[in-house]
């Protein structure tokens, strides 16, 4: 497992030699409809086509759900890869291998095999705990006693760590150093008195939870008492393979055991995963006693389109919620759905669905659940009491705060519109103060939007447009400088994609999206990439790329002619000023 950073222009180098109408043909079979491909959308249901594949912009985008995305994108999401794992595969496909920057972080062959040697460790612990459950009738008995059938408790590989300060260090020694059992987490080290250093097993008389990792490596362990003794449950520390955070319990059954994973329903307990299993809700998952981060977020949403919340309805779990919520604000995309299910009180899932069975808890989705913006206008509302002017201040307030995270998607236009109306006021009023809050960053929001809204094209987003479709436009930039100083909206965005061009002429529409994934840049292009030329007659584009530009230089040289005029009126002008001013004007 090679590690270390891959380089950028690696990996700009790979998506301009990958042909993404190739990557996505294999996989997605694509007609071609005038310069594009066409195809049913492989990622929401549709029977007529609107995911279409652009061969000059090496882009993929569905006017449906609104994905989009690269070649290394698209096999993220299709094949559920991992960032890294889609670059392997496409430079497998080219027959070239994957560099790697070297530096700090480059593990040596050493540290990987230590930690090869660790997965071997964790799947030897875990055979060794399943063995020991066999053995024992009181774990057995637990299980029965919480109605888990055999099958199930296979499935998911559940053990039992018996009572005892050493049975697995024990069973391990033969293979296993003890610094690599305590590297595991599973040797428990306790060096506070030097005079009596202790060593012994973290899991004792625990009913033993295997976590996987996405490729289904085992990289932790949940282990549960059999009575009523606290804690209740002890995780894995943090290791080497190991991070709480960012682990999702179950996600690797998941795959496994559902034929077509659609949605995922993000529970709290191992025990609530495992029951909703047996009782054939094989797609959920559980954070590990932590809040759902966005490192989740991002982990769900590159596995579904569709995530479904399940709180207990108490107090804990509206927190929970909320907190959820929070985290999960800034992984906002259109055509990803967030839903929260709140269970009655008293209940979780596990007992839920004992008590309701599949069916039923499979329609509550449908019909209980409350989506992102539902949940959120609703808790917003009350957190606020907003009869007075007074309360609907701090409501606009509040809500513009969490506004300010959320990415621009329709999405968030819904929720905006929603609620401004709630308060009783026209949107732009509503906003009017966040765009004053906002960075300058945000200057590009009110670019034309995907979907049936109005597209209004600019010079400068013209000019974005065409360089997305033809980059080798930029030849006919000759001077970056009235570009960059024109204050006109947009022109940052245009300044630094000129740059960038010139800097790789040989680019593409889908290199530069890729480097400013997750950018303020990102939005804006992918809408300006949507529009497409009437024609292909480069002539004619080049025409127009030229107008735009003249039309930026000539704003530029206006802006500059009215600040002179200004001045000129109020603190009077140098000499080069005035120079300049009447060049200007002679010009125009
Ligand atoms: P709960 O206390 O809600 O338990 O913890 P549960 O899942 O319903 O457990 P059972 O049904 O009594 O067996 C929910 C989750 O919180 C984490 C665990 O991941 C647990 O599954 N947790 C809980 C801990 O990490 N440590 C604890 O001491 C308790
Ligand atoms: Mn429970």
């Amino acid at each position: 497992m090679a590690s270390g950073m891959i380089p950028r222009d690696f990996i700009d180098d790979l998506l301009t030699r990958v042909d993404i109408i190739d990557v996505i043909n294999a996989r997605v079979p694509l007609k071609k409809k005038g310069r594009e491909y066409t195809a049913c959308c492989p990622f929401h249901n549709e029977k007529t086509p609107s995911f279409t594949v652009s061969p000059n912009k090496q882009f993929y985008h569905c006017f449906g759900c609104g994905v989009h995305g690269s070649a290394i994108s698209f096999l993220m999401e299709y094949e559920h890869l991992e960032f890294v794992e889609s670059i392997e595969t496409l430079a497998d496909s080219l027959g070239i291998s994957v560099p790697r920057e070297k530096g700090g972080n480059t593990p040596s062959k050493e540290q990987q095999k230590r930690v090869k040697d660790l997965f071997t460790l964790m799947e030897e612990a875990n055979d060794f705990y399943q063995v020991q459950l066999k053995a024992s009738k009181p774990a057995i008995d637990y299980l029965q006693g919480r109605e888990l059938s055999g099958e199930i408790s296979k499935q998911f590989n559940i053990g039992f760590a018996p009572e005892g300060w050493t049975n697995l260090s024990q069973a391990m020694a033969k293979n296993y150093s003890q610094q690599q059992l305590i590297d595991s987490g599973l040797l428990i080290h306790n060096d506070e008195d030097p005079k009596n250093i202790k060593t012994y097993d973290r899991y004792r008389n625990r009913i033993m939870f295997p976590i996987r990792n996405r490729k289904g490596q085992v990289i932790g362990f949940g282990g549960r008492v059999l009575g009523d003794d606290v804690p209740k449950y002890i995780n894995s520390p943090e290791t080497t393979l190991f991070h709480k955070g960012s682990e999702l319990y179950g996600l690797y059954e998941a795959r496994k055991f559902t034929k077509k994973l659609e949605r995922i329903v993000v529970v709290e307990g191992y025990l609530d995963v495992i029951a909703l299993a047996q009782f054939g809700v094989s797609y959920a998952v559980a954070t590990l006693g932590t809040a759902t981060t966005s490192s989740h977020i991002k982990q769900l949403f590159r596995a579904v389109p569709e995530v479904i919340f399940c709180f207990d309805g108490d107090r804990a779990g509206r927190e929970a919620a909320w907190r959820a919520l929070n985290n999960a604000l800034p992984e906002i995309q259109d055509g990803k759905e967030i839903r929260f299910l709140f269970l009655p009180d008293g209940e979780d899932p596990d007992t839920q669905i004992r008590k309701v069975g599949k069916e039923a808890f499979e329609k509550s989705f449908v019909d209980d659940a409350l989506s992102l913006t539902d949940y959120f206008v609703d808790s917003l509302h009350q957190q606020n009491n907003i009869s007075s002017s007074e309360g609907k201040a701090r409501f606009h307030d509040d809500a513009i705060q969490y506004l300010k995270n959320i990415p621009d998607t329709f999405i968030k236009d819904q929720l905006v519109t929603r609620l401004s109306s709630l308060i009783g006021v026209s949107t732009p009023a509503f906003l009017k103060g966040a765009d004053q809050k906002k960075s300058t960053h945000h200057t590009e929001t009110n670019l034309p939007r995907i979907g049936n809204r109005e597209v209004r094209h600019t010079p400068i987003r013209y000019a974005i447009s065409l360089l997305l479709s033809n980059p080798e436009l930029v030849k006919f930039v000759e001077n970056i400088e009235p570009i960059a100083l024109s204050h006109l909206p947009g022109s940052d965005l245009l300044t630094t994609l000129i740059e960038a061009i010139q800097e790789n002429p040989n680019t593409n529409a889908a290199v530069l999206m890729q480097r400013w994934q997750g950018t303020q840049y990102e939005t804006p292009l992918i809408q300006l990439m949507q529009w497409q030329p009437e024609t292909d007659d480069i002539e004619i584009l080049a025409n127009e790329f030229k107008d735009c530009i003249n039309y930026i230089h000539k704003r530029t040289s206006e802006q500059k002619v009215e600040s002179l005029i200004h001045k000129e009126r109020t603190e009077g002008l140098s000499e080069q000023e005035q120079q300049e001013l009447v060049f200007l004007l002679q010009q125009s």
